[in-house]
């Protein structure tokens, strides 16, 4: 099987922002609680109750954001609940998620200590489904405030003398559905009002935009009848919302699995993965009809696999498997190749729940191949994207609808290039002839490469084989001068990096 792709150097599609690779920590399941929280007086090594070798994981991955306390949790938290000495903290219930008991014993403190311990921005995402703006107000205000106050005052004895500086907050989640079940129009009427009250601090705020999944009216419907109404601006000293965010999950169907699932399930869940690609300029356009200047910033502030047995009753869990690891960077891919437009994005979710980067039993954890990826891609950040123009056949049975075999994305950054590649094709190599255009008579002086493939695309690691899937160095491979051809394994994903001659 064969394949073209040419990387047109001198067309320069923006930098791209390093919050797309971006993280997200719901309290659901065990992914803060065990996955993250451990308390201090756990045998699992820990500081400060924030288990040890979960931060180390995720430092590697250079995160460079993380978005919490939801998700739905978000809009049924009251966030004093989770401030204060821990062992005064009332208990609650996780009403979306099984009314599971919710201890509080990771609040707003330990989230800005796991945010520095990572290395992380926080972003929180306020509760505008049950809360009030008062509420939300006051936590932005006990956050980041400076100076006078009792808030302030509080968080000074509750440890922090110094303000969180907390910039990305979210003005609710999922109006649609979890956060209250409002139509666009009253949502963007509510977001008005709170940010009436949030405007005073310097934040971005982001407000909670259309799910992925729905029919198209609905979607287009909440973009275009939000902005309709959030268009109506009353005085001139209302300012605007920072950010719009996209939902998009990449489902199964509901006969496969996480790790049995044949063929055409596999290629169902590739074909569904790639309408982020739509979806972000179909989102964009519809705030451009009411921001033509983009100054509102289009974030994806969940995506990731959604595979039949994450049930609320399973906290979400499910195992991550090559297929993921192919979600995955056929995601990262589209976000760099739309480095002109998106401005965050945050993989549902961090440990434990969807498509972890990470999975723990008790004492012990293990990554994914999706953790993989992200380590593999991270030369992507804060790289100027340029246009890659593909020429592949069609993988699966070939249909017109079927996925292209290859995909990928391109950035430059010190004279170097990083290239990212995916082969989706479940069983077969393909030579991909990689073609450089444009620049200076560009030609590779030095290359490395990795790549994460695997024997099935079933594969995954598990706590008895935790390196089952991991990435391997394949360099040298380029063979010369402006050109080259790639041989991609079956199910494979491949990061390289050209230092141009
Ligand atoms: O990530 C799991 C859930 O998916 C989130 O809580 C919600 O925002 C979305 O529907």
């Amino acid at each position: 099987m064969k394949a073209r792709i040419t990387i047109v150097l001198d067309e320069k599609i923006g930098t791209v922002n390093r919050n797309i690779f971006g993280h997200f920590a719901e309290h659901l399941g065990r992914c803060i609680y065990e996955g993250i929280w451990v308390g201090e007086d756990s045998a699992i090594p820990n500081v400060r109750g924030i288990r040890t070798d979960v931060v180390q994981a995720l430092r590697r991955l250079d995160p460079p954001v993380l978005r919490w306390p939801g998700g739905c949790f978000a809009d049924a938290y009251r966030w004093r609940d989770g401030i204060g000495p821990r062992k005064d903290r009332p208990r609650t219930l996780n009403i979306h998620w099984g009314n599971a008991p919710e201890t509080n014993q990771f609040g707003t403190h330990e989230f800005i200590d796991l945010c520095r311990q990572i290395g992380a921005e926080p972003y929180i995402c306020l509760n505008l489904g049950s809360g009030s703006p008062r509420e939300a107000r006051e936590l932005v205000e006990y956050c980041n405030g400076v100076g006078d106050s009792t808030l302030i005052e509080e968080r000074r004895k509750n440890g922090s003398p110094e303000p969180f500086n907390v910039r990305y907050w979210g003005v609710g989640n999922e109006l649609w559905g979890c956060g209250g079940h409002l139509q666009p129009s009253a949502y963007a009427a509510e977001v008005k009002r709170y940010l009436t009250f949030l405007n005073h601090f310097g934040i971005f705020k982001i407000a909670c935009g259309p799910r992925g999944t729905n029919p198209f009216e609905l979607r287009r419907d909440w973009t275009l009848e939000f902005f309709r109404e959030y268009a109506k601006v009353q005085h001139p000293s209302q300012r605007p919302v920072d950010g719009f965010a996209l939902h998009f999950y990449t489902r199964s169907p509901e006969a496969g699995g996480d790790l049995e699932f044949s063929p055409a399930e596999y290629y169902w869940s590739i074909q569904d993965t790639v309408r982020m690609d739509g979806l972000i300029r179909e989102v964009r356009a519809g705030m451009d009809a009411y921001d033509p200047g983009q100054d509102i910033a289009l974030v994806i502030d969940e995506w990731g696999t959604w595979h039949p047995q994450a049930r609320s009753d399973t906290g979400l869990e499910q195992q991550n498997t090559m297929r993921d690891a192919l979600v995955a960077a056929l995601n990262l891919d589209i976000f760099v190749r739309n480095a002109d437009v998106v401005a965050m994005a945050n993989i549902a979710q961090t440990v434990n729940v969807l498509q972890a980067m990470i999975l723990t039993k008790g004492e012990r954890m293990i990554v994914t191949p999706s953790y993989h990826v992200f380590e593999m891609y991270r030369r992507h950040q804060a790289a100027e994207s340029v246009r890659v123009l593909f020429d592949s056949p069609k993988a699966g049975s070939g249909a017109p609808a079927d996925p292209p075999v290859v995909a990928g994305a391109a950035s430059l950054k010190d004279g170097r290039l990083f290239l990212t590649l995916t082969n989706v094709q479940i069983d077969q190599p393909v030579d991909v002839e990689v073609v450089l255009l444009g620049g200076d008579h560009p030609s590779v002086r030095r290359e490395t490469g990795r790549q994460l493939a695997g024997t099935d695309v079933r594969d995954h690691n598990s706590f008895d084989r935790p390196e089952a899937v991991r990435p391997v160095d394949v360099s040298p491979v380029w063979k010369g001068g402006d050109r080259s051809v790639l041989r991609l394994p079956a199910h494979s994903v491949s990061a390289l990096e050209l230092e141009l001659a």
